[in-house]
């Protein structure tokens, strides 16, 4: 069985009048108005806690979107056992049954619930419609249908038989379980980590970031809607910390699939390390963590293309993104032009509710994130070390509104300069345009993240120059193009250092992570 490798899923324009954009428009108001009551799923079961917690819209704080049935230590360890009950029948169904049920899946999210993927992740992670489109459905879709083609080459890998000899190689699923915690930022990332590893055999725990739940139900849903057996992904509301210590315990852990912060990363690498001993397999520690990505602009970079895709990589999603644009380099030679039209541009963007399709920034998710992201602000507008060149305004009163903000830093070391924001903060940094290659140098020294990175320049000598000092400094690199929008099967995504392990998302390297091999040899 050959799955052929399929289209990206065509985005959606929204236009003003369109049919599509008031079909959008009617799940936005039903949404609104439906109050739901979340449960857990674990063994297939809708599983209500009582704990109930709100979901407000970050964008608009006075509204309830619904509750969540929080859950504890018992619900991760029901989820484990459901799996371990699943598995059997799981990973010795033909492997095309399986496939079936994640392409059933992507249909309906493209076909039946386009609009309701759209509407949960606006409303719940504060994403304009465009970058909702961009995510929850086409690059979500386009995970799993991909993933079932890669799949389908990996399982096609044979070794060869001599004569008298019949070799074959057995893809078999991870022994145990396997733990999938994702994180708010991308729908897509969040259904692809636990999917990916149950299309290949393995059952899953499922442990969705808080501030992505509303949009994570949804998925799970579909899912269920698909034909997904009980006890395959089993969905819990567990605090990520509870999550990581019934899992991490547990002799049948076989692997973490993470997105999410370094820190949190690091820590479950430790805690999984002092418990090596217990588990029957080495567990495959998959995670893809931050970034302080940046973009360099050469002497003869194009000004106009340099300033869209700043404009583009450093705001959209309120800068939200692993991948966003965070740091840039300007050569003396064309910084005042540039600054002066980013300045120009920045000051058009639109800001407000995700309701009103204008606007091209939203909220930031939550309190912690506002307070955090200002505090940077702060620190650049009492420090002689920067100046705050446009925006640096910030309310929380109806939701977590940032104004998008240009700081200049006038040490490259300032610490908007080097550490990960992950906000509507951009920082940039006038470098003497002789001193390219050095710049390049301090690039790569700057930070110890190496996610994404662009290089702007119309001199061929100075984008090869960059491709060879920044080996390392980036797992993706873009040339003349802004640092964010890996789509899947054409930039497969990921990053090194202390970025993650860059099993690059989007691609056949992700799903061997997945998969354990036996080799069989039968003489004859
Ligand atoms: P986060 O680390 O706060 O949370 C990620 C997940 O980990 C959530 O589900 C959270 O509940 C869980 N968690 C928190 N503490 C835990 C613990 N002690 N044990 C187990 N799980 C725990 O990250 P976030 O705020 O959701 O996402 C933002 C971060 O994710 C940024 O650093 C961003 O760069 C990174 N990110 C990276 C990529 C990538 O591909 N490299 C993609 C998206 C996001
Ligand atoms: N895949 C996402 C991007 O490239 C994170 O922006």
């Amino acid at each position: 069985f050959y799955f052929p490798e399929p289209q990206n899923e065509p985005v959606y324009a929204y236009a003003p009048g369109s049919q599509e954009r008031q079909l959008l428009k009617q799940q936005l108001v039903h949404h609104k108005a439906e109050e739901l009551d979340i449960p857990m799923y674990i063994n297939g079961q809708e599983v209500r806690t009582g704990q109930r917690i709100a979901i407000h819209p970050p964008h608009e704080l006075r509204h309830t979107l619904g509750y969540y049935h929080k859950g504890d230590a018992s619900h991760v360890q029901a989820a484990i056992d459901a799996a371990l009950k699943a598995k059997a029948a799981w990973a010795s169904m033909p492997w095309e049954h399986r496939a079936s049920i994640f392409l059933k899946a992507a249909d309906l999210i493209t076909d039946k619930y386009r609009y309701a993927m759209n509407a949960t992740t606006m409303l719940g992670q504060s994403k304009n419609v465009f970058q909702a489109e961009i995510d929850a459905v086409c690059e979500l879709a386009d995970f799993l249908r991909f993933n079932v083609h890669y799949l389908s080459e990996i399982y096609a890998q044979q070794p060869i038989s001599p004569h008298g000899v019949y070799n074959r190689m057995e893809y078999r699923p991870l022994e145990g379980f396997v733990v999938a915690i994702t994180p708010f930022n991308f729908s897509s990332i969040a259904g692809n980590l636990p999917t990916v590893a149950a299309m290949c055999g393995n059952v899953v725990v499922w442990k969705p970031a808080e501030n992505q739940i509303y949009a994570a139900q949804q998925f799970m849903r579909i899912l269920i809607e698909a034909g997904l057996p009980a006890g395959v992904i089993n969905l819990v509301f567990a605090p990520g910390a509870t999550v990581g210590e019934i899992c991490f315990n547990h002799p049948d852990f076989a692997g973490v699939h993470f997105t999410g912060s370094t820190t949190v990363f690091q820590d479950m690498w430790n805690k999984i390390g002092q418990h090596i001993a217990r588990y029957k397999s080495y567990p495959r520690i998959v995670g893809e963590t931050g970034g302080k990505d940046f973009v360099i602009a050469h002497a003869s970079a194009d000004i106009d293309a340099v300033v869209a895709n700043l404009v583009r990589g450093a705001f959209e999603y309120q800068g939200q993104k692993c991948s966003a644009a965070s740091r840039a380099y300007l050569p003396s030679n064309l910084a005042d032009k540039i600054v002066d039209k980013l300045i120009h541009e920045v000051k058009t963007i639109r800001m407000g509710t995700v309701e009103d399709f204008r606007n091209f920034m939203n909220a930031v998710i939550d309190e912690k994130a506002f307070d955090k992201i200002t505090g940077y602000i702060e620190q650049a507008r009492k420090s002689p070390q920067a100046q705050i060149l446009v925006g640096g305004n910030a309310s929380k009163e109806e939701g977590y509104f940032i104004e998008p903000t240009v700081i200049e830093a006038k040490d490259p070391h300032f610490v908007t300069m080097e550490e990960e924001i992950f906000g509507p903060v951009l920082s940039v940094y006038v470098y003497d345009e002789k001193h390219y290659e050095e710049t390049l140098d301090l690039v790569d020294r700057t930070s110890p993240y190496a996610l994404t990175g662009s290089v702007f320049a119309t001199d061929r000598k100075a984008i090869l120059l960059a491709e060879q000092k920044l080996v390392n400094s980036a797992g993706n690199f873009y040339i003349n193009d802004k640092p964010t929008g890996a789509v899947v099967g054409q930039q497969p995504f990921g990053g090194a250092r202390a970025s993650g392990t860059n099993d690059k998302a989007g691609s056949i390297l992700n799903l061997y992570r997945w998969l354990s091999v036996r080799t069989i040899k039968e003489t004859f």
